[in-house]
């Protein structure tokens, strides 16, 4: 079933409920400075989840255009999205979970015709801001759902709020059985392995949260969400949305354009080029602040993926054309605007290709004076000075020095890379997130909380315990680990007690330059070895952890605040990932 398809039956099902049917709010919201997209079909609705009588009713539904971009570096892989369309029905203080829940086992088993032994579900398993959602559990029994598919689960699961302030409340979510096997004998909905897939989220909306906890709302809500591209995916039997027809068009053409084969690439290609083409039809310019960033960022990482590709350049209007042809059914609008959204794509490609010629024109420079001097090899700081300064990806310096029969010094640059990261991606990130963090502090201490929750998982789970990524931002951290299972509740409590302790003990935190080989034997961590080169950098916190590592990092672990998990899931098969923030 194509995607046009699944909208117009989910839009006519609930209009034949008695839902009136509104229009997609424009992804770029109006008068709301404090959100850059619209990232859920609930966010315009907010006033009229709180009370506020809308226009049109109180059974709505819609499809919306969002944009979420907070796992942009993740588009790629196989599900990653940074523009996606939701499916969505509300009830505005009208009808509530058992209705709410008929209705979807109705349309998902009768209007989609998934056979109802494909569908898992999960429900909240209560806390003491909210008891065990019991009648949701009830409503599934009674729809046909047997009691050994529907399983409970706590906040981290089966609570939905947008941000930290705002209505919320326990969901329900519908999961998808791919019919691949179970990961291990505990895999269920909750975890990513990929045998369940979420289609659809019932969030039961009568709760608000602000500084001072919840409190009810007048009415009783229904919000909920069903991902298109998801759905589309998987009612055509296929493995990544890139091969649905919204993207299969442009990927066959990247392939036969591309003289490099990289599918990673070709998807970042693709995914970056449709939500760059959706933003600007709904009036986003690229810039370098706020929005405009985001979408300067989406384009200048599609123009190098397709350098990657070694696509000629010149044919990205074709490319934009084919694009717009794959949506066009979807969204009649982008056809008055095609002219305008790929004259925008393109004088930005020809923006970054000048940058990046600036960039060949002081590489050149640079190679000059490094043979002149009778060197071969170029110095670590000048590919990164290349890099900062002109944006120029240290990847193309290596390829154009190899041309010249010169090396470059990529271990060092790593490090150098590395120690600046923060920095420089503090830059970019603060601006449009209100000027939270000007210095990178906020960075630096999540740096150092990495290393001491990668020591805390290690005291609370064993020794198997070893660092698989991490990701920073000035508002959170994310910290991926060997490990096989889903952490109990009494494991991530002892685990966050763990790291505040350390805090408490304010640690100090110590520099030390040593041989690789001395550090390894004095037992530091190290998460890519090849990476670095004899001589290191090993920081110790106190007794409790030592890893290699280039920083920068706090002086004392007093100055972290407090800590907080805020979420444990599966990252891929024996991978679990950790979401915490500090306060
Ligand atoms: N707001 C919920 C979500 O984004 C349901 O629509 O999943």
């Amino acid at each position: 079933m194509k995607a046009i398809e699944i909208r117009n039956k989910y839009l006519n099902f609930f209009k034949n409920h008695n839902h009136a049917v509104i229009p997609s709010a424009p992804l770029i919201p109006e008068n709301d400075p404090s959100v850059l997209f619209t990232t859920a079909g609930m966010q315009p609705l907010v006033p009229y989840l709180l009370g506020q009588k809308h226009p049109a009713g109180n059974r709505l539904t819609d499809y919306q255009k969002c944009v979420r971009t907070n796992d942009i570096d993740e588009v790629g892989d196989n599900r990653h999205l940074t523009y996606f369309e939701m499916l969505g029905n509300w009830s505005l203080g009208d009808y509530f979970k058992e209705e709410s829940i008929a209705m979807s086992y109705e349309f998902l088993t009768k209007e989609l015709g998934i056979p109802s032994e494909k569908i898992s579900v999960t429900c909240f398993a209560g806390d003491d801001d909210c008891e065990r959602d019991n009648l949701a559990a009830e409503c599934w029994k009674k729809a046909g759902i047997p009691e050994e598919r529907i399983y409970f689960f706590g906040k981290d699961d089966n609570w939905w709020i947008a941000g930290e302030e705002g209505p919320c409340g326990p969901d329900t979510e519908m999961f998808y059985d791919t019919g691949k096997p179970k990961c291990s004998p505990e895999c269920n909905p909750s975890c990513g392995c990929g045998k369940y897939v979420e289609i659809w989220n019932n969030v039961f909306m009568e709760f608000y949260k602000d500084k001072n906890g919840y409190r009810k709302l007048e009415q009783q809500n229904v919000d909920t969400g069903l991902g298109l591209e998801r759905m589309a995916m998987l009612l055509q039997k296929k493995e990544t949305p890139f091969e649905i027809e919204i993207f299969a068009p442009v990927m066959e053409k990247l392939e036969e354009l591309q003289k490099v084969d990289n599918i990673q690439s070709r998807r970042i290609v693709a995914e970056h080029l449709r939500s760059s083409i959706m933003i600007i039809n709904d009036g986003g310019r690229p810039s370098n602040v706020d929005r405009g960033y985001i979408l300067r960022r989406l384009l200048r990482r599609m123009t190098r993926h397709m350098n990657k590709l070694e696509i000629d350049l010149d044919k990205l209007g074709e490319i934009i054309d084919i694009s717009i042809d794959s949506l066009k059914e979807l969204y009649p609008e982008l056809i008055n605007n095609r002219d305008s959204i790929k004259q925008t794509i393109i004088a930005e490609k020809d923006k970054f290709i000048k940058t990046l010629k600036n960039g060949e024109r002081e590489f050149d420079k640079v190679a000059n004076r490094a043979k002149a001097e009778g060197k071969d090899t170029i110095e670590a700081q000048v590919v990164f000075n290349l890099y900062e300064t002109y944006g120029f990806p240290p990847e193309m310096t290596e390829e154009l020095a190899k041309e010249q029969g010169l090396k470059v010094d990529m271990k060092n640059y790593q490090k150098l890379f590395e120690e600046h990261q923060a920095k420089s991606r503090m830059g970019s990130e603060a601006k449009f997130k209100g000027g939270l963090a000007s210095t990178g502090e906020i960075e630096t201490k999540y740096h150092t909380a990495t290393h001491l929750l990668n020591a805390a998982l290690k005291q609370v789970l064993g020794d198997h315990v070893h660092q698989k990524g991490s990701n920073i931002t000035t508002e959170r951290m994310r910290f991926d680990f060997s490990h096989g299972a889903k952490m109990t509740d009494e494991e991530k409590q002892k685990t966050e007690d763990l790291v505040n302790e350390y805090i408490k003990q304010d640690l100090p935190v110590e520099k030390m330059e040593m041989k690789k080989e001395d550090a390894l034997k004095l037992g530091a961590e190290a998460m890519f070895l090849d990476k670095y080169g004899d001589e290191v950098t090993v920081y110790k916190i106190g007794d409790v952890s030592l890893e290699l590592c280039g920083g920068p990092h706090v002086k004392r672990t007093g100055e972290l605040g407090t800590f907080k998990i805020q979420k444990e899931e599966a990252s891929s098969a024996g991978v679990r990932r950790i979401k915490a923030v500090l306060l």
